[in-house]
């Protein structure tokens, strides 16, 4: 008796989303992957609140306590950008969106595997920036997003300020975790893992190049590989078909993963997932696109939604394991490149110039 209405509350409660809009276009691109997800399903709940220079305007912290709590409080967190000329010179920079609220969300919610799929849509091959089939590339990146250079201490000025100093530090823990992320990754893929560093210099990188020999053997269904970061770098231009999943540590994947999401023609279109521990049986993590706030032109109605509209998908994916309405999110989206449909920055000749919003409405007509 009464077990079926504790039933139902747990699920209804379970599928709550926190949604962080955050600045410049970022409130205009969550706005649309809010809308497209409603559209598809009725199942989840979503609630709002400010962070990166949006909250510091409005409570002088660019992540207030009330925000962390309603992250920590969800299933998933589905964020815009944060960050613009606007708020670039606060002191001390702690106070910073990127600082204060992005890098403080990974490290209090503990987003140890950031998940960066790169894939090129047929629709848009000629907006890559290599020629031809070149461009045409189905990969991602694993980057570990919680330790290295970004969070090393000490991180300081010496010397009057004349020295300056970061530390990167990695230990076996973080770097065996993020490896056996990859190996997951992979086994949804065509189970090839990069494992790229800078063995050659760093000690944190021979570290990283054992630890991750090590669990290749244990898991001998996925093909690991080694690579040194510059010549990753390099390959990556000269032949990115060959790459399937590339596993690396936190600066090279920021590095890396901006260069991968280019050759697809557009940052507008890159979703990406910072996934932690599991939550329950289900993956906590937040989901935000690749691009950033893109202040020059927010409020214009110009920014491309596709990429948050894909980061609401692979929430679905990852977080709910709603796989079949996640597809037919990613499928609507492309159904809507197909039939011509393009915001400012993918626009080819003879395509239709449509705002954000419209851009949402076709894609929700696609569903
Ligand atoms: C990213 C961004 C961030 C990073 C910045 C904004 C701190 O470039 O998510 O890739 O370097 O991690
Ligand atoms: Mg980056």
């Amino acid at each position: 008796m009464g077990n079926g209405g504790q039933d139902i509350l747990i699920v209804i409660m379970a599928k709550k989303v926190a949604v962080l809009p955050g600045d410049g276009i970022g409130p205009e691109v969550v706005a649309e992957a809010v809308k497209v997800v409603s559209a598809a399903t009725s199942e989840y709940s979503f609630e709002e609140a400010l962070v990166g220079g949006a909250a510091y305007d409005a409570t002088g912290v660019p992540l207030p306590k009330e925000t962390l709590e309603l992250c920590q409080s969800a299933n998933a967190v589905l964020m815009g950008a944060v960050g613009g000329p606007k708020w670039d010179h606060i002191q001390p920079a702690e106070l910073r969106p990127e600082i204060g609220a992005l890098l403080a969300l990974r490290r209090e919610l503990g987003l140890y595997a950031n998940v960066r799929p790169a894939k090129t849509m047929k629709a848009l091959i000629n907006a890559s920036p290599l020629k031809g089939d070149h461009g045409m590339i189905d990969l991602c990146v694993v980057r570990e997003l919680t330790g290295g250079i970004y969070f090393g201490e000490p991180r300081e000025r010496r010397d009057n300020g004349n020295t300056a100093i970061d530390t990167c530090v990695y230990n076996r823990t973080e770097i065996e975790r993020i490896t056996l992320q990859a190996f997951e990754v992979a086994r949804s893929r065509r189970k090839e893992v990069v494992s790229v560093d800078k063995a050659n210099v760093l000690e944190t990188s021979r570290l990283w190049r054992e630890v991750v020999s090590e669990l290749a053997t244990k898991h001998p269904d996925v093909k690991v590989t080694h690579m040194l970061v510059d010549n990753c770098a390099m390959q990556l231009v000269r032949d990115p078909g060959q790459f399937d999943v590339i596993l690396t540590e936190n600066m090279f994947g920021d590095i890396l993963s901006d260069e991968a999401s280019m050759i697809t023609g557009s940052l507008g279109l890159l979703p990406s997932a910072s996934l932690g521990a599991s939550k329950g049986d289900r993956p906590f993590g937040l989901y935000e696109p690749v691009h950033g706030s893109a202040p020059d032109i927010a409020g214009q109605g110009r920014a491309n939604p596709i990429a948050t509209i894909l980061s609401a998908a692979l929430m679905l994916r990852y977080t709910f394991n709603d796989h079949s309405t996640a597809q037919r999110i990613e499928d609507a989206c492309e159904a809507a490149l197909n039939e011509g449909f393009r915001t400012a920055d993918i626009f080819e000749k003879d395509c239709n110039l449509v705002s954000t919003s419209k851009l949402g409405d076709a894609i929700v007509s696609k569903l």
